[in-house]
C-alpha cells in the first residue's frame, strides 16, 4: 500500500495568504495542514508516500525534505499545471506502480485519522473506495448515490436535487484500474481531469467501488472560515502541553487547556483554551481567548483576541477591540496609531478582506 497526497492548485481561495505560501502549509493548531496528513497516513501504516506537487513545490520540499522526521519516505511528483484531481494520478503512476494507495488531498483535516479505511480496503477486493459524509446541505459538494447492497451506483457534482446526504470527502482508495480510468476521461466543462469522472468511469465499467462512511468530523481548509473551524476543532482535540522553557509570570492566568511551545512567554495575561502559544511568541498586557492558535516569534501587546489564527512573526499591539474570528498572515503588523488626522490606515495586500 502506497500514500499519495495531492499538494499542488493554486489556493485561490485563500488570497491574499496563498500568494506568499502553499496553503497545504498554513498551520491548523500550529502545525501544517500537511503535516497532520502525512501523520494520519503513517498512522495507518502506510510509509511510502508521494507528494504531487506544482509551483509551491520549493517550500514544500523544504518545509518536509525526505520525511524521515516522520519516519516516512517522501517522493516528489511535479505536476506541471493545476489540471485536476485525475491528472494528477495519472502523472504519479511510475511512483504507484500497481500498488493500491490511498489519495488523500492535502488540504483536508479529519478526524480519528483513517486506519479503518485501510484495513477495510485491505481486507475486501474492491478496485476503489471512497470516504462519504453525511452534510447538511448536498448540493454545495460531489454526491454519491447508492445500489441497494452499498455498492456506489453514482456520483453527481453538486446536483440540484441530491438523490442522498453523502458527500464526497477528499479522501480515496485505488488499486491499479483508476489508470485506465483516468487515461480514458477527457477534461470537464472547468477544463480539469475530474476525480469523480474517473471513479464514474470504472463504475460504468464494471468495477467496485464502495463507500466508506466517516462519522467524525472532517474540513477540508479551502477558504478561511473553514481554516478557523478547522482550528477550533483540533485545539478541541489536542492533549495541551506546557514547554518547560514556556515562561508564565506570576501576574498571569493559563488555564489548563492552553499549550505553550518552547520559548512562549506570558506576561500579566489572561489565557483561555483550547488555545496554542507559539515558539518563542511573547503576550503582554492581553487576553487571548478559546479557539486561538498564535504561531512562533509573535508579539502581542495590549490586546484581546479570540477565536484567531496569527502566523509566524506578526506583531499585534495596542488594539482596544476584541480581534476575533481573523486570520492574519506572517510578517504582519496590526497596530493602534496616535498619529493626526485620526482615522483607519492600512496596507493590504491583494485579495484581502478587512472588517470595520
Ligand atoms: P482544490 O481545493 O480543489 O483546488 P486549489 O488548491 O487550486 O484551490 P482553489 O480552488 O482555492 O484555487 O484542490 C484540492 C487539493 O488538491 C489541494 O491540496 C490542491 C490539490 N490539487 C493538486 O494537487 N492538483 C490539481 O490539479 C488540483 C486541481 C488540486
Amino acid at each position: 500500500m502506497k500514500g499519495l497526497i495531492l499538494s499542488g492548485g493554486k489556493g485561490t481561495r485563500l488570497y491574499p495568504l496563498t500568494y506568499t505560501r502553499a496553503k497545504q502549509l498554513i498551520p491548523v493548531a500550529n502545525k501544517p495542514v500537511l503535516v497532520r496528513v502525512i501523520e494520519a497516513i503513517r498512522d495507518a501504516g502506510v510509509r511510502e508516500i508521494g507528494i504531487v506537487v506544482g509551483y509551491t513545490a520549493p517550500e514544500i520540499r523544504e518545509a518536509l525534505g525526505d520525511g524521515s522526521r516522520w519516519e516516512v519516505s517522501l517522493t516528489y511528483i511535479h505536476q506541471a499545471s493545476p489540471d485536476g484531481l485525475a491528472h494528477a494520478v495519472r502523472i504519479s503512476r511510475a511512483f504507484l506502480a500497481d500498488d493500491p494507495f490511498v489519495m488523500f488531498l492535502g488540504d483536508n483535516v479529519i478526524e480519528d485519522g483513517i486506519s479503518k479505511l485501510i484495513s477495510d480496503f485491505a481486507e475486501n477486493k474492491w478496485n476503489s473506495q471512497i470516504v462519504l459524509k453525511e452534510v447538511d446541505n448536498p448540493s454545495a459538494y460531489g454526491v454519491a448515490q447508492l445500489r441497494p447492497d452499498g455498492r456506489i451506483e453514482r456520483l453527481i457534482e453538486k446536483p440540484e436535487f441530491p438523490p442522498s446526504n453523502l458527500a464526497l470527502v477528499g479522501i480515496y482508495m485505488f488499486d491499479q484500474h483508476v489508470f485506465d480510468a483516468v487515461d480514458a476521461i477527457r477534461p470537464s466543462a472547468r477544463g480539469e481531469y475530474e476525480i469523480t469522472d474517473a471513479i464514474q468511469w470504472l463504475i460504468d465499467h464494471g468495477h467496485t467501488v464502495y463507500p466508506h462512511i466517516h462519522r467524525g468530523w472532517w474540513i477540508d481548509t479551502g477558504k478561511p472560515t473553514d481554516m478557523l473551524e478547522a482550528n477550533s476543532l483540533v485545539l478541541e482535540e489536542i492533549a495541551p502541553c506546557l514547554d518547560d522553557s514556556a515562561a508564565v509570570d506570576s501576574r498571569s492566568t493559563v488555564d489548563s487547556r492552553v499549550t505553550l511551545q518552547a520559548g512562549a512567554r506570558i506576561v500579566n495575561s489572561i489565557l483561555r483554551g483550547p488555545t496554542v502559544i507559539g515558539q518563542d511568541t511573547v503576550i503582554e498586557n492581553s487576553y487571548i481567548g478559546p479557539f486561538t492558535s498564535i504561531y512562533h516569534s509573535c508579539q502581542i501587546r495590549n490586546c484581546e483576541i479570540e477565536r484567531s489564527i496569527i502566523l509566524e512573526n506578526s506583531r499585534v499591539t495596542d488594539i482596544d477591540r476584541t480581534l476575533r474570528d481573523s486570520l492574519i498572515g506572517r510578517n504582519a503588523t496590526v497596530k493602534r496609531s496616535a498619529e493626526k488626522p485620526s482615522g483607519i490606515k492600512m496596507n493590504l495586500g491583494d485579495h484581502s478582506t478587512l472588517w470595520v
